[in-house]
């Protein structure tokens, strides 16, 4: 069976950041929290015809800023998810919080809730760059946010840091990663900056370090990370050993996800006959018509057997180990002879690894991995 994971979408923020084209608000009045996690109770509702028997294996609340929600409506959503559908033993469960926003008795809240991951913001340790990146909290902020942590109970726990920031050295980027590995987090994602359309910064656009000492920060950060015992095991994902993400390994091993809050994307197969029918489901995006639709579910498409190729491909070479070569029929239902002459051509140009078991990059497969993917593209 393909496995399950839920994704719970939580869309304020206390401020929106320059660089984010997440679906993130900031809330004109007060945050409608009862409301929102009745309509969240009703949308995983309507996503149980899809879990076909299976259990949750893990669960991700993400945002804009979850870490904005109350203990008690974390609480009510697993526990319906628990009662309704019902957990795999060893379940991640994490929750998302921005360090400006956290408080030490919520964390022991979502911890008694049955948090057991938190993922936070970090961004960067540089005051002079939280600031540039519009961000509602300073390093310290960050320091004291970890030790709440612990205090609380949750040892596994995630910085997200973003390097390629405005005018940042090389030197600059490697002491947001010491400051970070100092913390010793169980699991670290350290994100390139893209300007992305529908932002400010891609209006207006800060001067980001060029190419070329981009690169030079990927590979002077990478050989840093490796030193004290952070494996990559994903494009932007590195981690202590047996700390990976499950979740967002499950992303990227094409498994099953249900998606619920505005905007929420699921993934979802389905038995029809011999086939495997593969439903991308996406939820209403703006959090006030979320509010007020009857059914929250704004588009629900079977995807072409091209796109199912392209996105398996898109997913599961960003693994830096790659997948086993059997995940492909199992997750698409397509023989793998589909893909096999691009395989084969990839690996005669030192894309992709030659072993008949994995479908995995090279190092330079990872480096040129849109190239890489692009070639799954048929049709
Ligand atoms: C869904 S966001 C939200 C996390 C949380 N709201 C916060 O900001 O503290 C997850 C992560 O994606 C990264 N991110 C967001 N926008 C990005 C961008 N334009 N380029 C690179 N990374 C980005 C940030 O590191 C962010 O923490
Ligand atoms: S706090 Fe996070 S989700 Fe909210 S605007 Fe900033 S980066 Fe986006």
């Amino acid at each position: 069976m393909i496995p399950l994971s839920l994704y719970i979408h939580f869309p304020w923020c206390i401020k929106k950041c320059p660089y984010c084209d997440f679906n993130s608000h900031v809330a004109k009045n007060s945050i409608p929290e009862a409301a929102y996690t009745d309509a969240l109770l009703k949308d995983l509702e309507s996503e149980l015809p899809f879990v076909q028997g299976r259990k949750i294996h893990s669960i991700f609340f993400g945002g804009g800023t979850p870490s904005l929600m109350s203990g008690a409506a974390v609480e009510q959503i697993l526990s319906a998810a628990e009662k309704h559908i019902g957990f795999a033993n060893n379940i991640e469960i994490t929750l998302e919080a921005n360090p400006g926003t956290a408080e030490q008795q919520r964390f022991k809240d979502y911890r008694a809730a049955g948090v057991n991951r938190i993922s936070l913001g970090a961004q960067s340790f540089n005051n002079q760059q939280l600031q540039n990146l519009g961000r509602i909290h300073r390093a310290d902020e960050t320091l004291r946010a970890v030790e709440m942590l612990h205090r609380a109970g949750v040892e596994n726990f995630n910085l997200d840091l973003m390097f390629a920031l405005p005018n940042q050295t090389v030197d600059e980027a490697l002491a947001d990663l010491q400051q970070a590995i100092a913390l010793a987090p169980p699991h670290l994602s350290w994100y390139q900056l893209t300007l992305e359309p529908n932002t400010v910064f891609y209006s207006e656009r800060p001067s980001v370090p060029d190419d070329d000492l981009q690169f030079d920060m990927m590979q002077a950060g990478h050989a840093l990370l490796a030193q004290h015992g952070y494996q990559q095991y994903e494009t932007s994902a590195f981690s202590q050993t047996g700390k990976q993400c499950r979740h967002n390994r499950n992303y990227w091993e094409f498994g099953d996800y249900l998606g619920i809050g505005a905007g929420a994307h699921g993934k979802v197969t389905l038995n029809e006959g011999s086939e495997l029918i593969i439903r991308r489901r996406q939820k209403t995006r703006t959090p006030e018509h979320y509010l007020q639709s009857i059914n929250p579910c704004s588009a629900d498409v079977a995807l072409a057997q091209n796109d199912s190729v392209t996105e398996f491909a898109l997913n599961a070479l960003r693994l830096i180990d790659g997948v086993p070569r059997s995940l492909f029929t199992e997750r698409t239902g397509l023989p793998f002879s589909v893909i096999a002459p691009t395989v084969t051509q990839l690996i005669t140009e030192g894309l992709l690894v030659d072993d008949v078991t994995r479908l995995a990059p090279t190092q330079k497969g990872a480096w040129f991995l849109n190239d890489v993917v692009a070639r799954f593209i048929y049709g």
